[in-house]
């Protein structure tokens, strides 16, 4: 067993942001389940978006953030995030963190869909997410315990309902206990739970449903987001074509040669990205392929060089000036309900990054406000610890009788769980095909309360996801209007008078899930 002050799972830029400004006050400890490089922000390609150009200002990004999320936030959160975000990011400018600039050495400013102006700061050109994961692990000292290759499978909590650590399972089938005074859930959204995706593969919502199996509140677990471009071939997307190329000018082309966003929303390629993606599905369900033309791109290669790499290695030459394209799951928008902190509805436990639902995205998130969110949220949650702990408090031991509950028997290929999310829960849902995926959820006959000791990584990893899969789909269903990313073909308007309101799910004392609509988005936050 170990103790910590705080325990951090997960270790995209959220984490490193929290460990990096607790460093020197508090004993952190950083537990992944497979290397510290292994994660969505590691992958981002967008950047950082940030209203510090010339004319920008923090007003207008919130509106862009707001109308790309459909109204479904709260304006205060908005606000203050970018606002935090802004200051953040002119801190990382002055300690040398590696933007990208011009020829003049003005830092370089870019575009992409839904902004209404240039703010996306990149670096290494669409490698914005290894250069600062990077940048952020360098700033890391020896004290930071990073613990690799350990998945987190439950939270420990006391008698008071206080989360006092996590049990995890290692490698060789070990089950290890670590305890903390406070623990953080770091570990990002689902999008791996779908066949196609842009997610790193670990990303399979392991925090929400830790989260949820402890008795936090969710919220907004159907808001799902597709990017609509992903790099298809063999008619499957295999990684993501950034926005933003289209930022750069790139077309969306049909096989017929038509610019297909014509007529469909005045932003054309740069519109929010549920009408770009779904107007690509409605495409390629017509039987037409889907291209982006880069040869309006100038220096392609040198902007983006990962997406060169990845044509390269697909076999796509870029000579040709046509990358083929097709939407997959991008980013997770509900998450675990926090406040401006991090702080959850369980004492003692945190969210922060993509696992949270902090009110910032609502229906679907602006392109490159994630990892703004994850450097913000990690800041605050810092300044909150240190200001709530001393260093070397003891944790409290966990006294509470475990419940005698079965060991799950996974009987179901997670592949298989992906595929029929792709299908029944993907970019256009409809009533039964939501029924038909909770029918197969059911068939699986699982349970919310099951003991995951005996269990290996990898069936622990798929029993997760039959949580989180059974969350978003009950919430999918839920909603019966459309809104951002969560688009019902049975309910395709969308719906102010019955809808401005919050899909909750929580667990029940009789362990079952339970689904409500809170409009007044109170949720008691515990410190
Ligand atoms: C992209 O580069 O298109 C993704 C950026 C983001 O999702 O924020």
């Amino acid at each position: 067993m170990t103790n910590s002050d705080v325990i951090i799972i997960g270790s995209g830029i959220s984490a490193l942001q929290l460990a990096r400004h607790l460093q020197g006050h508090l004993n952190v400890m950083i537990i992944t389940k497979n290397k510290m490089k292994d994660s969505n922000s590691y992958l981002a390609q967008g950047g950082i978006a940030a209203p510090i150009g010339t004319g920008d200002k923090v007003g207008l990004h919130a509106r862009d953030t707001i109308t790309a999320g459909c109204g479904h936030q709260l304006e205060s959160v908005v606000k203050d995030a970018i606002r935090d975000g802004k200051r953040i990011v002119a801190e990382l400018i002055r300690e040398g963190a590696p933007f990208d600039r011009n020829d003049d050495g003005e830092l370089s400013l870019g575009m992409e869909g839904a902004h209404s102006m240039a703010r996306i700061l990149h670096s290494g050109g669409d490698q914005t997410g290894k250069l600062m994961i990077d940048y952020l692990m360098e700033a890391l000292n020896d004290k930071v315990r990073l613990v690799q290759g350990e998945m987190a499978f439950e939270l420990l909590t006391n008698e008071k309902g206080r989360c006092t650590g996590v049990r995890t399972k290692c490698e060789d089938g070990s089950v290890r206990v670590h305890m903390a005074t406070h623990v953080v859930l770091a570990t990002g959204g689902a999008g791996a739970i779908y066949s196609i995706s842009s997610n790193a593969p670990v990303v399979t919502g392991d925090g929400l449903a830790l989260a949820f199996r402890a008795g936090a509140v969710l919220a907004d677990m159907e808001f799902i987001q597709f990017h609509p471009t992903l790099l298809t071939v063999d008619q499957h997307g295999v990684g993501l074509v950034s926005e933003a190329v289209r930022g750069e000018g790139a077309l969306l082309l049909n096989d017929a040669g038509e610019r297909i966003m014509e007529g469909v929303h005045s932003q054309l390629e740069l519109a929010p990205r549920h009408i770009v993606a779904e107007k690509i599905n409605s495409e390629r369900l017509a039987g037409r392929e889907v291209f982006l033309d880069i040869t309006p791109v100038k220096a392609f290669e040198t902007k983006f060089p990962s997406i060169t790499r990845m044509c390269e290695q697909h076999g796509i030459s870029l000579a040709m000036g046509k990358i083929p394209v097709s939407p997959g799951c991008h980013f997770t928008m509900g998450g675990v309900v926090t406040d401006e902190y991090g702080r959850t509805s369980v004492k003692g436990l945190y969210a922060i990054g993509e696992v949270a639902c902090t009110g910032l995205h609502g229906a679907n998130r602006l392109a490159s406000n994630s990892l703004l969110e994850g450097l913000v949220y990690g800041e605050r949650l810092a300044s909150y610890l240190k200001g709530v702990s001393e260093p070397g408090l003891p944790v409290e031991e966990i006294r509470y009788p475990r419940p005698a509950c079965e060991t799950p028997d996974i009987r179901f290929d997670p592949q298989e769980l992906k595929e029929r999310m792709m299908m029944d829960v993907g970019i256009i849902r409809s009533g039964h095909g939501l029924t038909r995926h909770m029918k197969w959820l059911k068939s699986q006959k699982l349970s919310f309360q099951a003991n995951l000791e005996r269990l290996s990584q990898k069936e622990i990893q798929s029993y997760l996801m039959w949580v989180v899969s059974t969350l978003i789909t009950q919430a999918a269903f839920s909603r019966t209007e459309s809104r951002g990313a969560h688009i019902r073909s049975d309910f395709p308007e969308e719906n102010n008078v019955h809808w401005y309101k919050r899909t909750i799910g929580l667990l029940k004392d009789n362990h079952q899930l339970k689904v409500v609509h809170d409009e007044q988005h109170q949720i008691e936050i515990y410190a």
